[in-house]
């Protein structure tokens, strides 16, 4: 029987690839160049699939000139921002991701950032590594115990319950706004907000992790900041489009947000300027999932989407 064939835009874990030659005639991309799209859709015809990454923005246009042998993206994301869904709709390819990969990993790193920014971790480590370190004294970089702290957590999904979970463990309170209420169980005694107004009053800590949508870009703004206690932390593990740079580099300076651990840029890699000049940032290059773990069971997640299509079953992450 003909191996069908598909291509891996990106390098992937060893594992991954492994798995990926074993079962197809696989493209691989062993130096993890990025691919031009009119190269990649070039490359494309004749393929039975792509597995992709966030790198690859599938538009409307390159949707509809995606050739027609191809059955499936699987992207290596539980993201869509790069893919237009309704185009991908219209031009009946399936769409997987990988919802449950990137959970514990992302959680964990929201964590991170939290207490990366509430303990000042950045300039505690630019202390020591410029050799200023003198000695400790008692009042020297002061943060913040998170210990009866309200988290206020925007995006109560799957990477959102995690993160509660986690900061139960820290004795936090947890507030959240949703688009829909959870279920008491789901719940855990974490209180539910029916506006962002109301949750932001309440987040002596905001923990971003709802997806990127016309709805939730731009959510924190100047006007949101300033209903947020005075001193909060801001954590951004989700996407960067959801806040406001300018905004959130004006309250950092002012001191209206006293910290923000921040793993997501607008425009990343291509930060904000203002941003590398802060002290009071824990900054991290959109580490969220970079688990050996969670990187693995992407991949194998994306392949187990091609599996199914190409079998002509129903995709366990399906998406369109
Ligand atoms: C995801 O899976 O969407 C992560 O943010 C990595 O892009």
């Amino acid at each position: 029987m003909t191996r069908r064939k598909i291509i891996l835009t990106r390098r992937l874990p060893p594992r991954v690839e492994e798995r990926a030659a074993r079962d197809y005639d696989a493209i691989l991309n062993p130096e993890d160049r990025i691919l031009p799209m009119d190269e990649l859709l070039a490359m494309a015809d004749g393929m039975d699939a792509l597995l992709i990454g966030s790198s690859e923005k599938f538009t409307a246009d390159a949707l509809a000139r995606l050739p027609q042998s191809v059955k499936i993206l699987a992207t290596f994301s539980a993201g869509l921002d790069h893919i237009d869904i309704a185009a991908a709709k219209a031009r009946g390819v399936r769409i997987g991701n990988t919802p449950d990969a990137v959970t514990v990993a992302t959680a964990e790193i929201a964590m991170l950032c939290m207490l990366g920014a509430a303990r000042r971790s950045w300039e505690g480590q630019k202390m020591l590594r410029d050799r200023q370190w003198f000695g400790s004294h008692s009042t020297q970089l002061l943060g913040r115990r998170l210990d009866n702290k309200r988290l206020g957590i925007f995006g109560m999904g799957k990477i959102g319950q995690a993160v509660a979970k986690r900061a139960r463990g820290f004795d936090m309170a947890i507030h959240y706004r949703n688009r829909s209420r959870l279920t008491p169980a789901e719940e855990q005694g974490a209180i539910y907000h029916d506006s962002l107004d109301s949750l932001l009053a309440v987040s002596d800590v905001l923990s971003i992790n709802a997806p990127s949508t016309p709805e939730t870009q731009g959510m924190l703004n100047a006007a949101a900041i300033a209903k947020m206690p005075s001193g909060a932390i801001v954590v951004n593990t989700a996407r960067g489009d959801l806040v406001v740079d300018e905004d959130l580099i004006a309250a950092l300076k002012s001191g209206q947000i006293a910290y923000a651990g921040l793993d997501v840029f607008r425009g990343e890699p291509r930060i904000n300027d203002g941003y590398y000049d802060l002290p009071n940032t824990f900054l991290l290059p959109h580490m969220g999932s970079a688990t050996i773990e969670a990187r693995d069971e992407m991949g194998f997640a994306a392949l187990d989407n091609i599996d199914a299509v190409l079998a002509g079953k129903e995709p366990p992450f399906a998406v369109v």
